[in-house]
């Protein structure tokens, strides 16, 4: 519960703190700390974040509220700092000097905007006071996501009974969640097209184009969608989502859950692309998947062994784009082909930035691994990554993933094609591995301790394991099936996999652990409605994160999992919509993303600090070094 107090000076804590209750103790205890030590000490001045300001404050509003947002915008660097208030007050640290925009957001309630100028070594302390939103059913959110014009309604209500429903709920919802047939109403010729684009039926006449053609074609699909299931469901599909009903979405039955004290230890920091001009009258070429976006999209990103993050940016020309984030400084490099579209990126021990070319947008075919060497600043690799076209198309759908071994082989899926490719670094060689099951979909990429390779299979729920030694297939099911599983796997420093299942129906989301030693999968329920966790990673205590991005019921958030005690810490990111297909940990416990949206000046790198006392840099350094696993590689050790 909120206690609402008038603003307090740092030297008014200690009087204050016989009223405190038992659940904010920890954080009022830290405001003391930062209250007693001297200004000469204070981390702003000297230590890890010299040079940088905080801003303390306290929050006033009408009613009570939990972990209210407060979100300190540096509108000169394109950076924003947010935090979670914890009974009413809040602290950021570690802001770059420069002009602020300050506004707090709490679920119905908003605030004004604060302008701040910040110098080096700062402390401000500001109040701010929260009245009614006008859109109080919005997310608290750093961007204003287009508003929906959405009915929200019961599951059953939407979903009336009927034998089309189980269909769904088992074929088409794996994938596309409870909300994609309700806010998608289209008429009998419409839900016939979007059956015959699932099941390919074009296929016969020519060669696939995009990744999701006939992804329920048998034989590629583990699902049963067989002739009167497909009728069941068009039948169903037209009578309760056709031209004429209204645009309409699953209500929530629980909230995500928010942990106050958790939170209010927690800081996200967001460095935005900035946007690029489109000169009046021009028509930009549309790039990137999103929409057919005109804009800018970072879609992932990898730290570096100097502490910065890099991306690709799917904008018009792609780009690599570095970050240093101590600075907020950015650099972009233009693709070889500026259109060869980008998915994916992956930094190697000798600080190759890695970018697989994914056939371009519009299509180029071409596929390549781009190898660009920082010191140099030049394109150093090109390496055509399908030299004999074992593929055997040329738009050849991949490379979403990428992973490297500890001799340094590139491994990229080829995400249309049911297999997977690898670059010999000793000999330049490429090979392509196909998986046993016919038309698997793999997606996210990882290696083990012993080098094997690991690889979601998008549509038939399982993963996959290639022992790069014997060349050898062994893929595993989860208990849940169907399961839709993306970039999924991660393994941590015991050598368990992890991944994350995405909600169905009435089925919650689940997180999923492979244990290599017993071959069990051990699943835990994520405890809100419709999570859609896209991989699961482990940080330097083997905690499991994931993003999971659910709009527009819920909020996008980064999870956290800790396996010793089985509880889940949920932290919603700055906007409520920007989804995050990849994260990655650092030694000293912050976990990287990017925020992925087509929003103009909205997307770029992301950084969720847990506990923004123990921040040890602004400089991202990935955990044991690029590329960042949980474990240092020393294969044959297990
Ligand atoms: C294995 C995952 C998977 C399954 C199962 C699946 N889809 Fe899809 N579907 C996709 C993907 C991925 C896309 C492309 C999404 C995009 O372009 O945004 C897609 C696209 C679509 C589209 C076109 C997008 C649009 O808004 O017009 C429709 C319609 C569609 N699916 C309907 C269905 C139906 C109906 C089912 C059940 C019979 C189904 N899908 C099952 C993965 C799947």
């Amino acid at each position: 519960m909120l206690m609402l107090r008038s603003s307090p000076r740092p030297s008014d804590y200690r009087s204050r703190d016989a009223v405190v209750t038992l659940a904010v103790t920890a954080l009022v205890a830290g405001f003391l700390t930062w209250g007693s030590v001297g200004a000469a000490q204070s981390p702003e001045r000297t230590g890890p974040l010299a040079g940088t300001a905080s801003l303390t404050g306290t929050v006033e509003a009408p009613r009570p509220f939990t972990a209210a947002r407060v979100y300190a915008r540096n509108t000169d660097r394109r950076i924003l700092y947010m935090v979670y208030t914890a009974a009413g007050r809040f602290r950021a640290v570690g802001l770059l000097p420069g002009s602020y925009e300050v506004s707090v957001q709490a679920p119905g309630l908003v605030s004004d905007v604060q302008q701040l100028a910040v110098g080096a070594g700062d402390r401000p302390h500001i109040t701010v006071s929260l009245r009614d939103a006008d859109r109080p059913d919005r997310f608290p959110s750093a961007v204003d996501a287009p508003a929906r014009d959405l009915t929200l309604q019961g599951y059953d209500e939407i979903y009336p009974p009927g034998p089309g429903r189980r269909v769904l709920e088992e074929v088409c919802m794996v994938c596309h969640g409870e909300n994609f047939a309700p806010r998608r109403p289209r008429d009998a010729a419409g839900w016939q097209a979007a059956l015959d684009l699932m099941m390919g039926r074009s296929l016969f006449e020519r060669e696939r184009v995009g990744s999701t053609e006939g992804i329920l074609a048998p034989p590629a699909s583990h699902f049963r969608f067989g002739f009167q299931d497909r009728k069941d469901l068009l039948e169903y599909l037209i009578a309760h989502f056709g031209a004429d009903s209204t645009p309409r979405a699953v209500r929530p039955d629980t909230d995500v859950p928010l942990d106050e004290a958790a939170l209010g230890k927690a800081q996200f920091i967001e460095y935005y692309l900035p946007p690029d001009p489109v000169p009046e009258g021009t028509a930009a070429e549309p790039q990137g998947e999103l929409g057919r976006s005109r804009t800018r999209i970072a879609y992932t990103m990898q730290l570096d062994a100097e502490g910065n993050a890099w991306l690709v940016d799917r904008g018009n020309p792609n780009r690599l784009v570095r970050l240093d984030p101590r600075t907020g400084e950015q650099k972009d490099y233009v693709l070889p082909d500026p259109r060869a579209g980008v998915h994916e990126i992956v930094i190697d021990r000798e600080g190759i930035v890695w970018v697989p070319e994914i056939g371009g947008t519009p299509r180029t075919r071409e596929y390549r691994l781009l190898g660009f060497n920082p010191a140099t600043e030049r394109w150093q690799h090109q390496i055509v990554a399908d030299p004999d076209d074992e593929i055997r198309n040329p738009n050849k759908v991949g490379m979403h993933g990428s992973t490297v071994d500890s001799a340094g082989n590139l491994y990229t899926n080829w995400f249309g094609h049911g297999a997977i490719g690898r670059w010999d670094r000793a000999t330049g060689k490429i090979s392509i591995f196909r998986i046993p099951t016919a038309g698997a979909i793999p997606y996210g990429m990882a290696i083990d301790k012993n080098d094997n390779v690991w690889s979601s299979l998008w549509n038939g729920g399982k993963i996959a394991k290639f022992d790069t030694t014997t060349r050898q297939w062994t893929e595993f099911s989860p208990p849940t099936y169907p399961a839709n599983i993306r970039r999924g796997v991660g393994v941590d420093s015991r050598n368990n996999v992890w991944f994350g299942i995405y909600a169905a129906g009435r089925r919650p989301a689940r997180l999923a652990k492979l244990d290599q030693s017993t071959g069990r999968i051990t699943e835990w329920d994520i405890p809100y409605r419709p999570a859609s966790p896209y991989e699961a990673t482990a940080d330097f205590e083997d905690n499991i994160w994931f993003p999971d991005a659910s709009p527009p019921t819920q909020p996008a958030v980064i999870g956290r999992f800790n396996p010793r005690d089985e509880t889940f810490t949920f932290y919603p990111k700055p906007q409520a919509v920007a989804d995050s297909p990849k994260l990655q940990h650092t030694a000293d416990g912050a976990v990287w993303y990017t925020a992925r949206t087509s929003i103009p000046g909205a997307t770029g790198f992301g950084v969720l600090y847990p506990d923004k006392d123990k921040i040890t840099t602004l400089g991202g350094y990935p955990l044991n070094g690029p590329p960042g696993y949980a474990f240092t590689a020393a294969p044959g050790t297990e």
